[in-house]
């Protein structure tokens, strides 16, 4: 059971609405097209719902994964919300329909890729909050101006960060009790890994920022704010966590797809292709 001690983790870290200070929100700092961005991060946060759901009703087999995920939606809804007060203290509402419109259903989700595109995705979120923050590595060339938006996104980047550890907790724990699995986990983190703006939010049929008014919002916000350089740091960071999980060394996307050919053959590289054209 992983679920007791990633529960202490997790509350140890826990902030509360009362640490923000909404009352010092720089005005000067704020403009239409910022709050046009937060609006629509704040709805991809809300996306957590339908992934809940998702969660819910396919992994029901796995008790200890369902009570995790019983506490990362309440943080992930903790999100939404905090970000929904900073736009309404600079006078924004988000209008019930458009939370809703977000709430679709997802198909039928794979347990092992599921867990590790969540994994990719906790991390790219860490990275591009933390960028925006300010506090990501090698990103701090230009934050948001907005101080404690800043200070949001700083605790959100924290939060993403250790939601991917507990997602990492469960990967390692599936390699342990089937260690073949190690070749959908390193696929799916390698095709990730190709396309920079991958994250669960974007990369489903139907998607969640399929449904929100602008879908093409976050690749400017994340070109604006992310540097190559922090790419690379996540990047460093994943590969860190496969490598652990594959008990050999793989620094680069190229030593990943050159074990998966190694452990699993030919196949691994071409369903990956196959994978990628989807
Ligand atoms: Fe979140
Ligand atoms: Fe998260």
């Amino acid at each position: 059971m992983l679920f007791p001690s990633l529960y202490e983790r997790l509350e140890r870290a826990r902030w509360d609405f009362n640490s923000i200070d909404f009352s010092k929100i720089d005005r000067s700092k704020v403009d239409e097209h910022l709050i046009h961005e937060i609006k629509h991060v704040c709805l991809t946060e809300v996306g957590s719902i339908p992934a809940t759901s998702m969660f819910m009703r396919d992994f029901s087999h796995d008790i200890d994964f369902q009570r995790f995920v019983s506490v990362w939606a309440f943080e992930e809804g903790k999100h939404s919300l905090v970000l929904e007060k900073w736009l309404n203290a600079v006078g924004v509402d988000i209008i019930e329909e458009e939370m809703a419109k977000v709430n679709i259903t997802f198909e039928t989700a794979p347990w092992i890729e599921t867990l590790t595109m969540h994994f990719l995705g906790e991390q790219r979120l860490g990275l591009w909050y933390g960028a925006f923050a300010g506090i990501a590595p090698g990103a701090k060339e230009n934050p948001i101006g907005e101080p404690v938006l800043r200070q949001i996104l700083e605790l959100m980047a924290q939060d993403e960060w250790r939601h991917a550890g507990c997602y990492f907790a469960f990967l390692k724990e599936a390699v342990e009790t089937e260690p073949a699995s190690l070749e959908n986990i390193g696929k799916m983190t390698l095709w990730m890994l190709r396309g920079q703006y991958r994250h669960p939010t974007n990369i489903t049929q139907p998607s969640i920022m399929e449904q929100l008014p602008d879908p093409g919002y976050f690749a400017p916000m994340i070109d604006r704010h992310v540097t190559p350089a922090s790419m690379k740091v996540m990047e460093k960071r994943v590969l860190k966590c496969y490598e652990l999980l594959a008990k050999e060394p793989i620094e680069t996307q190229r030593d990943l797809a050159k074990f998966l050919r190694k452990k699993f053959g030919a196949r691994s590289e071409e369903q990956l292709a196959t994978l990628t054209l989807n």
